[in-house]
């Protein structure tokens, strides 16, 4: 008798612990989505973290910003769209006693509703991502309220990368910097420092090769990756077979529909687990690496391009003739080729398929996510002619690892990007 009393207490303790792996109360859910993280979920604050000198005054800014959270491509949105007859699979599957999701996360996904604007609308910039990049907006105008307080024409210059969705952050990101409203340049089509590998052939022809993506293919194939998927499957415990395709459009769901203005997570964030999650990160991680970061020679050459404009910005200011703030809107892409040119959060030895190593430096939940941007700061200490030196933010935050707590002296910044002035695009032919 004692013993079945103690087999029932083990059998309900146990029963009580598998019943506390919820989603909708695990204090802490994963937050890094690669290049669909919210930009809310990860970022600093410029009005806190701003580094003051003593004797320098900001005197100029230059902004790297790339658009905030839009809605999906048409390509994606369709798998997504495909995927949601999945919530009726779960749902079914959970009340035959199948699934091992938690009742409330179940009922959330079943309540959960279609959003129609974010399956429809293919490319544009969403309500959450105007409002991250007024935020930007309002924040820098925080931290630089002297600099920023009136802005003459020649004071500034904004410039968004070909794209609605980037011409509409630009015009978000002004609003939240300035009263009244400041002219916008057009986006520059043929060519522009902010997108310099568009027209690229030889970028072109290598986004079309399977060059950039053999070692992410390679991952999805691995057991590592393999094993995600077989978890998930059975965790559903749906009869439909789900394909790495699927998959991916249940993530794009999790991620797409999450929200950091709100802290809010999408119910379909509770078909992953952190593991799971790390995975999907980590294939991504490699897709940024070799199609826009360090895996293939050519993208740092698309970095220089821009980091060149950077440092004609600063020694124009330096000459009295620079300008209060330049910021550009572009995307992902650039603020890879960016970070590699700057030889920044690069790993000792090259992301590969077999090993995902959980302190690597590149990051795309960093570097790429809605609304990441890259900031310098050029200040102009003690009124000397020549004192300057020039602090760099990520993401509202000190840039540590490129000169000491973020702040390079001039010599320091100059002789970093003075080798990419002469930095063209004649080899792509
Ligand atoms: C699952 O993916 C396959 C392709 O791998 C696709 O044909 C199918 O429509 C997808 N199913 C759902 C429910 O999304
Ligand atoms: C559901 O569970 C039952 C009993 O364990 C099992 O026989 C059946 O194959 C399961 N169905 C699915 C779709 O996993």
């Amino acid at each position: 008798m004692k013993i079945l009393l103690s087999m029932i207490a083990a059998v309900c303790s146990v029963q009580i612990v598998s019943s506390t792996f919820c989603f909708w109360n695990s204090g802490c859910p994963y937050k890094y989505f690669s290049n669909k993280t919210p930009y809310e979920f990860v970022r600093g604050d410029i009005r806190d973290s701003l580094v003051k000198l003593t004797g320098c005054e900001p005197v100029s800014i230059w902004g790297l910003i790339r658009h905030g959270h839009r809605f999906p491509g048409i390509e994606y949105a369709k798998h997504m769209k495909a995927a949601l007859v999945i919530k009726d699979y779960i749902v079914s599957s959970y009340e035959r006693g199948n699934c091992s999701l938690c009742a409330q996360d179940v009922e959330n996904l079943r309540t959960w509703q279609d959003d129609k604007q974010m399956l429809d609308n293919h490319h544009q910039l969403s309500e959450e991502g105007n409002l991250e990049s007024v935020g930007l907006g309002r924040r820098l105008r925080q931290a630089f309220p002297k600099l920023l307080a009136k802005l003459d024409k020649n004071d500034y210059q904004f410039r968004p990368a070909p794209g609605e969705w980037m011409a509409d952050g630009v015009k978000a990101f002004v609003d939240g910097l300035y009263d009244s409203p400041l002219t916008i340049e057009p986006a520059k089509i043929d060519f522009d420092i902010i997108s310099p590998y568009e027209k690229c052939q030889k970028y072109i022809d290598l986004k079309q090769s399977s060059q950039p993506y053999a070692v992410p293919m390679k991952y999805l194939k691995s057991s590592e990756y393999l094993a995600v998927i077989d978890r998930i499957q059975r965790r559903l415990g749906i009869d439909y077979p789900l394909t790495h395709t699927n998959v991916s459009a249940l993530y794009d769901l999790c991620r797409y529909d999450s929200s950091g203005l709100r802290n809010q997570f999408s119910p379909w964030c509770a078909l992953f687990t952190t593991e799971d999650l790390q995975a999907f990160e980590y294939a991504a991680d490699l897709r940024h690496y070799y199609r826009s970061g360090y895996g293939s020679p050519i993208n740092e050459r698309f970095g220089e391009i821009a980091l060149a404009d950077l440092l004609k910005s600063f020694q124009d200011s330096k000459t009295g003739e620079g300008k209060k703030i330049t910021a550009y809107i572009t995307h992902a892409t650039m603020m890879d080729m960016v970070y590699t040119a700057l030889k920044l959060f690069k790993d000792d030895e090259p992301l590969t398929a077999e090993f995902r190593n959980p302190d690597r430096k590149w990051r795309s939940s960093k570097q790429a996510i809605f609304s990441s941007n890259l900031m310098a700061v050029l200040n102009k200490c003690n009124g000397g002619t020549d004192d300057y030196n020039v602090v760099f933010y990520m993401n509202e935050e000190p840039l540590q690892s490129i000169c000491k707590e973020g702040v390079c002296t001039w010599k320091e910044f100059e002789d970093k990007l003075s080798p990419f002035t002469d930095t063209n695009t004649d080899f792509c032919g």
